[in-house]
C-alpha cells in the first residue's frame, strides 16, 4: 500500500511533549542513589533538545518536575532542583547560540528562590530569540493548572467581564498556562510506564502518544527520531472516517 493509499500523516510534528521519566530506575540498575539518574538525565536532555531544533520542531516540551514529586525524599528533591539551577545556566550559551526560546509552565511560584530567579532570568534572556521554543514543566499538574484556570474564569465572570453562556474552549484555552502553545502533537513517555501522570490533560486531547521501554538517561537523538518516523505512520481522523480525510 502506497503512502498516500494509507493516508499518512507525513508532516514532522510542530509541538512534541516528553514525559521524562526512569532516571531512578537506571540509577538503581546500577547499584547508585536515584540521584545519580538524575544528573545522567541531564545529557539526554541535552541531545533532545539538539535534535529537536535541527529537526525543525517549533515546540518541546518537557515535564521535568511535578506537583506530586514535591512528596519525594527531600534530598532527592533538593538534587533535582539544584541540577535545574546548575543546568539552565550551563545551558544558556547553548540556547542562545541556538536561537531558542526558553518558556515554563506551572506553578513557578513554589519553586525555591535561586531557582527562580535562574529560571526568570533564563527566560528573559532568550525572550528575543526565534527558533524553537522549550517548554519546561516544572511543578506541573494538569489538574492543578485546569484548577487555576477556573478560578480565574470565576474572577472574570464575578466582574462581569465575560459571561458564563460566552465561555467556549477557547475561553478555557486561553487560562491555561499554555494558551499561546499549540496542543502537541506526539507526546512521548520513556521507562515502559503507560501513563499520563497528571501531564496536560487538556492539550493532549488529540495527541498521538508514543511509549518507548528506554529509560530516560538512555533516551537518544536516534530514539527521538524513531518515534517521530513512528508519528509520521499514523493516521490522525479526529473523530472522522479514513475515506473523510484523504
Ligand atoms: C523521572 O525519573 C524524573 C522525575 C520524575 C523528576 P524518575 O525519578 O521518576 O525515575 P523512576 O521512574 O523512579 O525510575
Ligand atoms: C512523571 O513521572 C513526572 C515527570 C516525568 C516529571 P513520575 O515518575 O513522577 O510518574 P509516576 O509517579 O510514575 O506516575
Ligand atoms: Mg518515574
Amino acid at each position: 500500500m502506497s503512502a498516500k493509499q494509507k493516508n499518512i500523516t507525513q508532516d514532522i510534528p510542530q509541538h512534541v511533549a516528553i514525559i521524562m521519566d526512569g532516571n531512578g530506575r537506571w540509577a538503581k540498575k546500577r547499584g547508585k542513589l536515584r540521584t545519580f539518574g538524575h544528573e545522567h538525565g541531564v545529557k539526554a536532555v541535552r541531545d533532545t533538545v539538539e535534535i529537536a531544533a535541527e529537526k525543525g520542531i517549533k515546540y518541546l516540551t518537557l515535564f521535568a518536575f511535578s506537583t506530586e514529586n514535591w512528596k519525594r525524599p527531600k534530598f532527592e528533591v533538593d538534587t533535582l532542583m539544584s541540577l535545574l539551577v546548575k543546568s539552565i545556566h550551563d545551558e544558556m550559551p547553548t540556547l542562545m547560540k541556538n536561537n531558542i526560546i526558553l518558556r515554563a509552565i506551572g506553578d513557578i511560584e513554589s519553586l525555591e528562590k535561586n531557582c527562580r530567579k535562574q529560571l526568570t532570568s533564563a527566560i528573559e534572556q532568550t525572550s528575543k530569540n526565534t527558533g524553537m521554543t522549550l517548554v519546561l514543566a516544572l511543578s506541573y499538574s494538569s489538574r492543578w493548572e485546569l484548577t487555576e484556570a477556573c478560578r480565574k474564569i470565576a474572577v472574570e465572570v464575578q466582574k462581569g467581564n465575560i459571561l458564563p453562556h460566552q465561555i467556549t474552549e477557547s475561553t478555557v484555552q486561553s487560562f491555561l498556562t499554555t494558551n499561546s502553545i499549540p496542543d502537541p502533537e506526539l507526546l512521548i513517555r520513556t521507562s515502559g510506564e503507560y501513563r499520563i501522570s497528571n501531564f496536560l490533560l487538556w492539550q493532549i486531547a488529540y495527541s498521538e502518544l508514543y511509549y518507548t521501554p528506554k529509560l530516560w538517561p538512555d533516551f537518544g537523538k536516534e530514539d527521538f527520531l524513531e518515534a517521530i518516523e513512528n508519528f509520521k505512520q499514523r493516521e490522525r481522523r479526529f473523530g472522522l472516517t479514513s475515506e473523510q480525510i484523504k
